[in-house]
């Protein structure tokens, strides 16, 4: 079976757990979103994005668009708690991109948060909607360590199993 693991990432949080990924599955090809080969030849895609606004991030949507048909298996992180509603909506989000995707299955942890964008928010006014409070300082602050060597374990061990899955379907 002919494995691709594509990955979009802007600070490098997402991309730990493709070349985590890639560890555990050392025979798939590996490469950034933007620069994804012809993806006749691949049986399965695992497909790797930083929440962005509630969904997959820009260039990881143009990605998802082009993997209609084939078995993904999704990962990705976020600022916000792994468990946390807005992490499923966003995995469902982004699984809502592929026409007519088979996501065989996923996975989401947390990522650092950009030190740029928490600078902005604490400069924004208390009355918008984005200002922080304590309880986002907190999220950020438990964001900070991650991905850390669980996150990479807990990835592997996903990839090892999402791949069992799908081998077994066919
Ligand atoms: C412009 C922007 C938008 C973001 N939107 C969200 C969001 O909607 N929800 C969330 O939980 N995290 C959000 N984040 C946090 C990132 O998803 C998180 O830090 C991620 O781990 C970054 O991954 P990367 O290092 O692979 O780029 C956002 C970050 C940026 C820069």
């Amino acid at each position: 079976m002919k494995i691709l693991i594509a990955y979009s990432s802007k600070t490098g949080n997402t991309r730990k757990l493709a070349e985590a990924l890639h560890l555990a599955l050392p025979n798939a090809d590996l490469c950034p979103m933007g620069s994804v080969p012809n993806l006749e030849q691949y049986d399965m895609v695992f497909a790797g994005f930083w929440v962005e606004a509630g969904n997959a991030c820009q260039d990881a949507i143009k990605c998802l668009k082009r993997l209609g048909g084939k078995p993904v298996a999704l990962f990705a992180t976020l600022g916000a708690y792994p468990d946390s509603r807005h992490a499923a909506d966003s995995l469902a989000a982004a699984a809502k991109e592929i026409p007519n995707g088979k996501v065989v299955d996923s996975f989401i942890c947390q990522g650092a948060i950009d030190p740029n964008m928490i600078e902005w928010m604490e400069k924004l006014p208390k009355e918008d909607e984005n200002a922080p409070d304590d309880s986002r300082r907190q999220l950020w602050k438990d964001a900070a360590t991650h991905p850390d060597d669980n996150d990479l374990q807990a990835v592997s061990d996903w990839a090892v199993a999402a791949l069992e899955k799908q081998q077994a379907l066919v």
